[in-house]
């Protein structure tokens, strides 16, 4: 698989990453040996971005049980690979209990993160959201930090606004910036935020780059969705919000039957063709669907396709909001 440089401070990862959120939880059932599998073949089949985050997951040793099972799954690749992985987010099993971004917070979580992925370093390091309690500058002051100490290489933040971006990258060199992006979520287009990461020359990650799932075509109903599953309480996912966005499925099914593809790879191939600075990272705990994302390399999209696609998910189409 081809490599990309994400960003300008010389991270080289592959042309599209391996999102592992949902291999631990909120997106139905788990299976541990599946999720290791996925892992491993990623790897086989070249991927060597991997995103995970301190509160994804929850085992008998408390949150972090994705930092666990990505770091005993790669332990053997673990100097060929870019592991990122994210902090801010307090959590218990079963609710979110705010944000903290100080900087002593940052060194705890930082310190927490390194041990549960058994290495000496975190290769990219992002804020997962920003602290509104925190000014930007502050947390990006301890993160630095955490370069400086060698136990950090690469920083980076999610779900930031342009200004918020500017502050932060004055007091450090961000990398990367992750944010929801996808057929349907292009609110970046418009508010300033991709306009600002090219500007400043960071690598961008679009997280949930198949809608959760949604654009994939595999979901019909609101009730194929597990109880236990996070997306039953998304307002995109609501009943009134899931039949106005199967609108969209269905254009993109189209033009997937069309260009002989999935509508997964389609949507992927949208995510990828956006530019060279863009580093998707699909989500999946299964080999199948790792397997086909991964050929949505070789889906080449012309001028007419990405027009195409612009009407069928025109900015603003979606139903429901993000979060
Ligand atoms: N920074 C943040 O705040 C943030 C937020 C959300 C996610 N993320 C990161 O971004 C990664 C990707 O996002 P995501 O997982 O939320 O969403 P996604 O990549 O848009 O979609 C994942 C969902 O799509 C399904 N899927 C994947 N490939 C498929 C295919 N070919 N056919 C049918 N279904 C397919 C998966 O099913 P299975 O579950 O059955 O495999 C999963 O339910 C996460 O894993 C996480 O690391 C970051």
């Amino acid at each position: 698989m081809d490599k990309l440089k994400l960003g300008s401070q010389g991270l080289e990862v592959s042309r599209i990453g391996l999102g592992c959120m949902g291999m631990s939880e909120f997106y139905g059932e788990i299976d541990e040996t599946e999720a290791k599998q996925t892992l491993e073949r990623a790897v086989e089949l070249g991927i060597s971005f991997f995103d995970t985050a301190d509160v994804y997951g929850w085992d008998a040793e408390g949150h972090g049980a994705n930092e666990r099972l990505v770091a005993k799954t790669l332990a053997s690749v673990r100097d060929d690979v870019t592991i990122a992985t994210k902090f801010g987010p307090l959590r218990s099993q079963t609710a979110h209990l705010g944000y903290d971004g100080s900087p002593a917070y940052a060194k705890k979580a930082c310190e927490a993160s390194l041990k549960r992925l058994g290495t000496d370093t975190i290769d990219l390091y992002y804020l997962h959201r920003v602290d509104p309690n925190v000014p930007i500058e502050e947390s990006v002051g301890g993160m630095a930090d955490l370069v400086k100490e060698g136990k950090v290489r690469y920083i980076g933040l999610s779900e930031v606004t342009e200004e918020q971006l500017r502050k932060a990258h004055a007091v450090h060199p961000i990398t990367a910036v992750q944010t929801e992006y996808s057929l349907w979520s292009r609110d970046v287009e418009s508010n300033g935020v991709l306009k600002t990461i090219r500007e400043l020359g960071i690598g961008f990650v679009p997280y949930s780059p198949l809608g959760r799932g949604f654009l994939t075509g595999a979901l019909k109903d609101r009730s194929q969705l597990a109880e236990n599953d996070w997306r039953r309480a998304n307002p995109r996912f609501s009943d009134e919000a899931f039949a106005q966005n199967l609108k969209i499925v269905e254009g993109v099914e189209k033009l997937a039957e069309e260009k002989r593809c999935t509508p997964a790879q389609l949507a992927l191939a949208w995510v990828v063709a956006q530019g060279n600075d863009i580093v998707p990272i699909p989500g999946t705990k299964r080999t199948k669907y790792l397997e086909q994302n991964i050929r949505s390399l070789e889906v080449k999209l012309t001028a007419s396709d990405l027009k195409k696609l612009d009407q069928i998910a025109p900015v603003g189409a979606t139903a429901g909001n993000r979060y």
